[in-house]
């Protein structure tokens, strides 16, 4: 019950990463807001969690984390129903089909920074009045090691997973003073539905992907991604502030 009656957002809560965080922190006794565009998803969660007689719960909140009216609801519906929030969990993301920088187009670059970047900044700054009032909280931003390494996705993933990284580590210097901590979290590969969602990937990018796919170990499962969340979550990570968390079975070690 590390997390006993704690108030957690969690983004992209449907699937893979959120979705298996967000049964955890129900697991530790934790109130999570759950976010993601499929309503059903959300519900066939909750239900898990009611029926698995976890001791926290899930409250769904359908959101598309790109539209400013929806996480603007999401913030809103959270604290008229619990009334404050102690962690916010910036998860939710896509990739760019691998695309190279000859390739990429204005538009995928946007949706691509829409949903991996502005709207982590966007989100943060509706929690934090929340945060700075209670002079505590936990903000977990999902990173990656393209948001450290170069070759790890296309040109936009990749940068974007690099802006996520300098805005951990911003707000968390800014508010150190404030008890508000921002971590971020670096997966490595994760077996999760995210590669899906390409449907024309960029052979240049791949080839040169594929250099550091021989030195890769392993696919984690996201049980094996959660309890890095958990720890950042609770206050057993009281004096860690602005620390970016690799999580990838040694990939990024060689
Ligand atoms: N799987 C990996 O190998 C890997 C590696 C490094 C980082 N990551 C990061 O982990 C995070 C979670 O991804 P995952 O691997 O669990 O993939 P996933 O596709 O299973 O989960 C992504 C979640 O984000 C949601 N999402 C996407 N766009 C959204 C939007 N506009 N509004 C609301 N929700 C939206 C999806 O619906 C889904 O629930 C992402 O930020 C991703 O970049 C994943």
């Amino acid at each position: 019950m590390r997390l006993e009656n704690k108030v957690a957002i969690v983004t992209g809560a449907s699937s893979g990463i959120g979705r298996n965080v967000a049964l955890l922190f129900a697991k530790e006794g934790a109130k999570v807001v759950a976010a993601a565009r499929s309503l059903d998803k959300l519900e066939t969660l909750e239900n898990e969690v009611k029926e698995g007689g976890y001791p926290g719960e899930i409250y769904s909140v359908p959101t598309d984390i790109s539209k400013d009216e929806d996480l603007k609801n999401l913030v809103d519906s959270a604290l008229s129903k619990y009334n404050t929030i102690d962690v916010l969990v910036n998860n939710a993301g896509i990739l760019d089909q691998y695309k190279s920088l000859e390739n990429i187009d204005e538009d995928l670059w946007m949706k691509v920074f829409d949903v991996n970047v502005h709207s982590i900044m966007k989100l943060s700054k509706l929690v934090l009045p929340t945060m700075i009032k209670n002079k505590k909280g936990s903000i977990i931003n999902t990173a990656s090691v393209g948001g450290l390494h170069g070759m790890r996705g296309g040109l936009a993933y990749v940068t974007s997973k690099h802006a996520v990284v300098g805005m951990t580590k911003n707000i968390a210097y800014t508010y150190a003073d404030d008890g508000i901590r921002t971590n971020a979290i670096a997966p490595g590969s994760v077996s999760t539905n995210i590669a899906s969602s390409i449907s024309d990937p960029d052979n240049k990018t791949l080839e040169k992907l594929m250099a550091g796919v021989k030195i890769f170990p392993k696919f984690a499962q996201p049980d094996q991604l959660s309890p890095a969340y958990l720890f950042l979550a609770s206050d057993e990570s009281s004096f860690v502030n602005g620390e970016v968390l690799v999580v990838d079975g040694g990939w990024t070690a060689y």
